[in-house]
C-alpha cells in the first residue's frame, strides 16, 4: 500500500463534503477527493485510485448500496465505509452484506472516522505482512493460498498467524467448500514446522479397519495382509502437521485411539507394543456441527474438547459477498492458465449475477462454475450466458423451495431442485433422496439423466 491513503468521500450534501475534506486532508497521510453523486464517484475513480471510499447511503440518482455494489465489482480491492443517520435500518444490514467494511453514523464523529480508517489500514498491513510471493505487488488480499479481504477473512488471517506460533490442536469448522483445507495448509506454512511434512487424510474415505493402521501404522503380521511393518501418518508427519479432514465421521473406536494420543502424546502401532512419541501438530476439520454432536453423544465430548483447543470458523461465501469479484478473477486466472485460454475478465452482467447468487456450495461451487465457463467460452470476456442457469435470479414459491425463474420446463425445475438439494446435503445421496422424498434408485436415475456429478 502506498504511503498516502487515498480517500474518496461521496455525499450529495456539499456541506458534508466540505467538512470532511477540510478535516481529513489536514492530515498529510491522507489525500481526499469528494463527489456529490454515485455516477460522479465512479467517474472520479477512473483517475483517482482510492484505497477507501466513504459514501452516504441515501442519495438521488444512485443510492449508496448501488454505488457500493458497482465499486466492488469494478475495484474489489477498495474498502468501503457507508454513512447513515440511522444504524437500525435494514439498509445498513443490506450494505454490510453487500460488502461494506463498516458504517459510520451521521453527523459524524471524526474520532470514529479516524478509528475506522486506522482499522482498515492495520488490517491491510497485517495481510501484507503475510503475503504469498505470487501475490506481492498491488494485490493486498491474499494470505498464503487464501483469497479475501472481507473483515471475516482478515480475522481468519489474524487467527492463523497467531495459532501458527503454537503447537495447539486446531479445529476448523465450516460448510463444505469454504476453504477449510486451505486454512489448514496456511497454518502449517506459517508455522515453525513448515519445512517438515504436512500430511492430510480424509477420515470419511477410510473404513474403520483401515483408519487405525493408516494413522498409527502396523507391525508385520498384525492382521491378514500386514506383510511388513508400516509407519502410520503420525510417524510420517513427525515434526510437522497432520490434518485430519472430516473428523466428524470417525468411529467411536478411532475416537478413543485419538483421544489417547492427545492425552498421552504417545501411541502404539497396530499389533505392536513399542510406545512411540507423537511430535505432530494436529489440525482437524469438519462440516458437521461437532458441538451439537458432542452434546447429543454422537461424538465423544472429551475428544471434542481436546480437538477444539483453538477453533476457526470458515465463513460461508454468502457472508462475505464482497470477496466474490476477487475470487472470481482468481479462479478465472487459474482455469485460463490450466486450459491455455486467454479471457480477460467478466462483463458487468456476469459479475452482477455472480455477486447476487447465494453460493450454497461456497468457493468450491464458484470455482467449478468458472472452470466450466472458461472451458466452454469462446469470447475474450466471460458474459452471463456462459454462466449456468443455477445461479440466475431465484424466487421463492409457496413451499419455500428456491426455483429458477428462467426455468421454462418441468425438467429444468426438477434439475434445479435436485442440484440444490445435492449441494445442500454435500452430495450425500441418502440425505438428498430423503429430502426429495424419492427412492435412492430414482435419485441415481435423475442424476444420470441430468448429468449431475459431485464436483471433484
Ligand atoms: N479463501 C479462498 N481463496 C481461494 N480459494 C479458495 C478459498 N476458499 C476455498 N477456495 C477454493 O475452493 C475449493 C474448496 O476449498 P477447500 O477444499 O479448502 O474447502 P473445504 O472447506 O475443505 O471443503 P470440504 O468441506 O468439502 O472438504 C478449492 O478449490 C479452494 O482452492
Ligand atoms: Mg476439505
Amino acid at each position: 500500500m502506498s504511503q498516502t491513503t487515498r480517500i474518496l468521500f461521496v455525499d450529495d450534501e456539499p456541506a458534508y463534503c466540505r467538512i470532511f475534506s477540510k478535516r481529513i486532508s489536514a492530515d498529510p497521510r491522507f489525500q481526499v477527493e469528494t463527489a456529490s453523486s454515485g455516477p460522479e464517484a465512479l467517474e472520479r475513480l477512473q483517475r483517482f485510485p482510492a484505497d477507501i471510499v466513504i459514501t452516504d447511503l441515501s442519495m438521488p440518482l444512485m443510492d449508496g448500496i448501488e454505488l457500493l455494489t458497482e465499486i466492488k465489482s469494478r475495484y474489489p480491492q477498495i474498502f468501503i465505509l457507508i454513512l447513515t443517520s440511522d444504524d437500525s435500518t435494514a439498509q445498513v444490514v443490506k450494505a454490510m452484506k453487500a460488502g461494506a467494511y463498516d458504517y459510520l453514523l451521521k453527523p459524524f464523529d471524526f474520532e470514529m472516522v479516524e478509528r475506522s480508517i486506522a482499522t482498515i489500514l492495520s488490517h491491510k498491513a497485517a495481510v501484507q505482512a503475510g503475503l504469498c510471493s505470487e501475490c506481492l505487488g498491488d494485490k493486498q488480499y491474499c494470505f498464503e493460498n487464501l483469497i479475501g479481504q472481507d473483515r471475516k477473512m482478515f480475522e481468519i488471517y489474524e487467527m492463523i498467524s497467531q495459532v501458527a506460533q503454537t503447537s495447539a490442536t486446531v479445529l476448523i469448522t465450516g460448510e463444505s467448500g469454504t476453504g477449510k483445507e486451505l486454512i489448514a495448509s496456511a497454518i502449517h506454512a506459517k508455522s515453525g514446522r513448515k519445512d517438515k511434512p504436512f500430511i492430510q487424510i480424509n477420515c470419511a474415505a477410510l473404513t474403520e479397519g483401515l483408519i487405525s493402521s493408516e494413522l498409527f501404522g502396523h507391525e508385520k503380521g498384525a492382521f491378514t495382509g500386514a506383510v511388513a511393518r508400516k509407519k502410520g501418518l503420525f510417524e510420517q508427519a513427525s515434526g510437522g502437521t497432520l490434518f485430519l479432514d472430516e473428523i466428524g465421521d470417525i468411529s467411536p473406536t478411532t475416537q478413543v485411539s485419538l483421544l489417547r494420543v492427545l492425552e498421552l502424546g504417545t501411541f502404539q502401532r497396530v499389533g505392536g507394543s513399542e510406545t512411540i512419541t507423537a511430535d505432530v501438530r494436529l489440525i482437524c476439520a469438519t462440516n458437521r456441527d461437532l458441538a451439537t454432536a458432542a452434546r447429543e453423544k454422537q461424538f465423544r465430548e472429551d475428544l471434542y474438547y481436546r480437538l477444539n483447543v483453538v477453533s476457526l470458523q470458515a465463513p460461508p461465501l454468502r457472508d462475505r459477498k464482497s470477496d466474490i469479484p476477487l475470487l472470481a478473477q482468481h479462479f478465472l486466472e487459474r482455469y485460463c492458465a490450466i486450459n491455455h485460454k486467454q479471457i480477460q475478465g467478466f462483463t458487468h452482467d456476469a459479475m452482477h449475477l455472480l455477486c447476487s447468487y447465494d453460493w450454497p456450495g461456497n468457493c468450491r461451487e464458484l470455482a467449478n462454475i468458472i472452470e466450466h465457463a472458461v472451458i466452454f467460452s469462446r469470447s475474450k470476456v466471460l458474459d452471463k450466458d456462459s454462466l449456468p442457469s443455477q445461479i440466475r435470479p431465484v424466487e421463492r414459491n409457496a413451499s419455500g423451495l428456491t426455483l429458477n425463474l428462467t426455468s421454462s420446463t418441468l425438467a429444468d425445475v426438477e434439475e434445479a431442485l435436485i442440484r440444490k438439494v445435492l449441494v445442500e446435503t454435500n452430495w450425500n445421496l441418502k440425505k438428498a433422496a430423503e429430502t426429495l422424498d424419492i427412492a435412492r434408485g430414482t435419485l441415481y436415475g435423475k442424476m444420470e439423466k441430468y448429468h449431475l456429478t459431485k464436483p471433484t
